[in-house]
């Protein structure tokens, strides 16, 4: 199956920069801090890099090994194992277009809050927090942000692999990186933003229950571009030279130094403003503005800077997303990358559309009591890439052979992988048994068990129909 002349990276620094460009995303600077929030500070933090480092870090390391030795895709890699695995590659492909289904929608607003740092949003710092909510509750405004959001993948995707996604990697990463740095020195500039900092390194053990397992779980599959086979689609463009779980280690680093350094500019600026740490996902939309109003003039510019990052950021990782659904398109269907993309984006801005009504003209539209946005956002990051995760676990650990991935975790034995032994157990047993008792005590304990259930058995009809995907 395997085929001839797949497109490659061409740098080492290039892959390095794709990788980490799918991995930082809104992940980390919108979603990390306000789920930290949203779950008691400290302690979430804690449990969240214990999932980081016992479970992404392996499954890093599998994905890019299972894509390097398949060269083929996710749904081509299951599949050239065995039709039966053919869902667990598809409920990737279906993972990544509800994740599409309202991550392009959160992108659009920081296109629109580029604009927004110019036209007057940080004149009048006390209404940042309302305007937000008018913002993205208004009928046609995000709608028209995330139609221009969308539009810009054509061109990056539409271009292939070595040249789009690698140059807007390579180019815009970095800056991201200085902007947070600064964001976090003018937050510990206020009176009050300690307190922030205690927040978030003095865990408070007493408010954790199942959910914030699955919450630190589902978080970290979410920021790491896991289980969902985004890493075996980029890991089949590895140069067979490199070696997997350096390279991993890497991306992981650079993923959740980015998420606490989110969290560290963030929540110190918010204590000093008196504002509550569960304010959810308008989090870095009304905190960041509110900070850069107290600098006058430059406050202007640096926010929409900030802005612009925030932006990029979200724009490299939608593009693995979409990469995904083209990769199966054009591996599986053989439909050629252009038809692939136009298909795959004109569907994904239907499903953003109803997300982005529904945080405001349809509100009342419930689906197992939540609306479009919340029900893909749970959907995907609480149940499928957790299951995504343990079904690749599963696959690596007792369906492939291990020589064949010591042979290409090893390079065919050229390069070393000292802690071989230990990730093969941790993938073979302790990733399956823990994603099942998180995903089953999350269930037990959180409010939307039926939306829950719902979404495993999506998964158990995927496994059912698999032959025929
Ligand atoms: N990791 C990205 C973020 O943190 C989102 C993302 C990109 C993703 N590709 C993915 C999430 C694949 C899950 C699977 O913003």
């Amino acid at each position: 199956m395997a085929q001839t002349g797949r497109e490659h990276w061409a740098t080492r620094f290039g892959f390095i920069m794709a990788a980490a460009g799918s991995a930082v995303g809104l992940g980390n600077i919108w979603r990390f801090p306000y789920l930290t929030g949203a779950n008691g500070g400290g302690a979430f933090i804690v449990i969240y890099i214990g999932c980081v480092v016992l479970v992404g870090l392996s499954i890093m390391i599998a994905e890019f090994a299972v894509g390097r030795r398949t060269q083929l895709a996710a749904v081509g890699a299951y599949k050239s194992q065995s039709r039966k695995w053919t869902f667990a590659g598809v409920l990737g492909v279906l993972s990544a277009f509800f994740i599409m289904g309202f991550y392009p929608v959160v992108g659009g607003w920081a296109m629109a809050y580029i604009v927004k740092s110019f036209t007057g949003l940080l004149s009048a710092p006390d209404a940042i927090g309302d305007a937000f909510g008018a913002f993205i509750g208004d009928p046609l405004q995000p709608i028209i942000w995330m139609l221009v959001y969308m539009a810009i993948h054509i061109v990056i995707v539409g271009r292939g692999v070595s040249k789009g996604i690698e140059l807007a990697g390579k180019i815009l990463m970095p800056l991201l990186y200085v902007l947070l740095i600064i964001v976090a020195v003018k937050g510990f500039t206020f009176p009050g933003s300690g307190k922030g900092l205690s927040y978030l390194f003095v865990p408070d053990w007493s408010a954790v229950t199942g959910k914030t397992f699955l919450a630190a779980l589902g978080q970290a599959f979410f920021s790491l571009s896991l289980g969902m086979g985004c890493m075996i689609t980029y890991g089949s463009y590895i140069n067979k030279r490199e070696r997997l779980p350096g390279n991993a280690l890497i991306v992981v680093s650079m993923d959740t130094s980015v998420a606490l350094l989110a969290g560290v500019a963030l929540f110190p600026a918010l204590f000093a403003f008196g504002m509550k740490p569960a304010a959810g996902p308008g989090l870095v939309f009304v905190v960041v503005p509110k900070l850069f109003a107290h600098m006058g003039g430059i406050g202007v510019f640096f926010s929409a800077i900030f802005f612009i990052s925030l932006f990029i950021a979200a724009l490299t990782s939608s593009v693995s997303l979409l990469e995904v659904c083209v990769a199966y398109l054009m591996d599986e269907k053989k439909w050629n990358r252009k038809t692939a993309t136009n298909a795959t984006i004109l569907v994904m801005v239907v499903l953003c559309i109803l997300s982005s009504l529904s945080l405001g003209t349809i509100s009342g539209v419930k689906l197992f009591g939540v609306g479009f946005f919340d029900f893909f956002d749970i959907l995907t990051d609480k149940i499928f890439l957790a299951i995504g995760g343990m079904l690749l676990a599963i696959f690596v650990g007792w369906f492939n052979k291990k020589e064949d991935l010591k042979d290409e975790l090893t390079n065919g034995g050229t390069v070393q992988f000292k802690l071989f032994e230990l990730w093969y157990a941790v993938v073979k047993y302790v990733i399956p048994i823990l994603i099942g008792l998180v995903a089953f005590f999350g269930i037990a304990s959180i409010e939307q068990r039926s939306l829950m259930l719902f979404g495993l058995f999506i998964i158990a009809a995927l496994a059912a129909v698999s032959k025929k995907l």
